[in-house]
């Protein structure tokens, strides 16, 4: 085993999707069995008390990959050296809310933690925002962070992604292994758009293989576009394990890199590709290598997905321009 531990930080961690996200990263599931790992867990302090009942877990797990664990309610001394820094901690969605609600109450947690990664954070920090807003949240970090690449900061998409795949696994009675290319495009809402015009399955075009547009259209998209509110509704609390494991997913990918002939879905900050606005957090298909993720070009867009990117991208606009004129960026 490497001698130096690697600094993950989790934010929120006393929450629900933290008590599943610190398990899997202190097994291995992220940086993998030779590794060790020290965790950095932030938390309010109201929360302190409940995040020591975790650690008191974690610790009985002896697992043999984690090598420290550090929990406090001050970012700057929690963030100081991190090398990932996952953003969970925010307030989730209840029944009836849309995510615009939650700009206002969200937005000002991730100003103060953009400040302190920029300040204390190791040079090669990677950041992933999955407390939503998540896209907006990211660009509010981004913006409160100028020192560190633009490029190191991403939101979660990969939920959505690993929902996409899934339910078109069940459609053809596959598994889910034979599909490739899946992509999420724009925002994590409601309005994102999950493409299976560039997907595959077993090798062949996945809209073709469906060959029912009323499907694609009609079922698949706002299935997995409304996922999260469909959880809510079941579960009266918001996704908790699927969205720890997709977190996992979305870190181990940016470490590890894309396998050939496949990409994930990451949102990241445009740079304009396929007529994204640059400089918004947008969900892309991406490839990534050595720990640089870049977007899938040269792509065609016809006229049925082009109207849903520029509805997704229209909402992250009008996100940005709302935490704008909250002086959040
Ligand atoms: P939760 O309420 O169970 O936990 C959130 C935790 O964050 C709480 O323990 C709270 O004390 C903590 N917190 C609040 N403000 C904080 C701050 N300033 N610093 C540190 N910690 C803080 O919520 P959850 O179910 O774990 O979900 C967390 C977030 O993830 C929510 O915003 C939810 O909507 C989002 N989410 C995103 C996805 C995605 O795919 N991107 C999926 C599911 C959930
Ligand atoms: C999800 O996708 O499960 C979460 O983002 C919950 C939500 O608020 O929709």
């Amino acid at each position: 085993m490497s001698p130096t531990p690697v600094k993950v930080a989790v934010t929120g961690a006393a929450g629900q999707i933290g008590y599943s996200l610190l398990f899997r990263i202190a097994s291995g599931a992220l940086l993998g069995p030779d590794t060790p790992v020290e965790l950095r867990l932030l938390e309010i302090t109201p929360a302190l008390k409940s995040l020591e009942g975790v650690v008191m877990e974690l610790d009985d797990c002896a697992f043999p990959t984690l090598a420290k664990v550090e929990i406090g309610d001050d970012a700057e001394k929690v963030f100081d050296g991190v090398n990932h820094a996952l953003l969970v901690g925010a307030r989730p969605r209840g029944p009836g809310m849309e995510r615009g609600d939650l700009l206002e109450a969200n937005g000002g947690i991730f100003a103060p933690q953009g400040k302190a990664l920029n300040k204390v954070a190791a040079d090669d920090v990677h950041i992933t925002v999955t407390g939503n807003p998540a896209n907006t949240n990211a660009l509010i970090a981004m913006s409160n962070a100028p020192d560190i690449p633009t490029s190191q900061f991403s939101a979660l998409t990969r939920l959505d992604h690993n929902r996409a795949i899934s339910q078109l696994a069940a459609k053809l009675g596959v598994p889910v292994t034979e599909i490739k290319k899946m992509t999420i495009w724009g925002n994590h809402s409601a309005t994102q758009y999950p493409d299976l015009f560039h997907a595959e399955v077993s090798g062949k075009n996945a809209a073709e293989t469906v060959g029912d547009q009323a499907w694609l259209a009609d079922t698949f998209i706002p299935t997995v576009a409304k996922r999260g509110a469909a959880i809510i509704e079941a579960r009266g609390a918001s996704s908790a394990a699927s969205a720890a494991s997709a977190t996992i997913d979305h870190a181990r990918t940016w470490v590890e890199g894309t396998a050939e002939g496949d990409w994930v879905s990451m949102a990241v900050r445009s740079d304009g590709s396929y007529g994204v606005e640059e400089g918004l957090i947008s969900s892309f298909p991406v490839t990534v290598k050595d720990g640089q993720w870049s977007i899938v070009q040269g792509l065609d867009i016809d006229e049925f997905s082009r109207g849903k990117i520029d509805a997704s991208v229209a909402e992250l606009a009008e996100e940005r321009d709302a935490v704008k004129g909250l002086g959040l960026i």
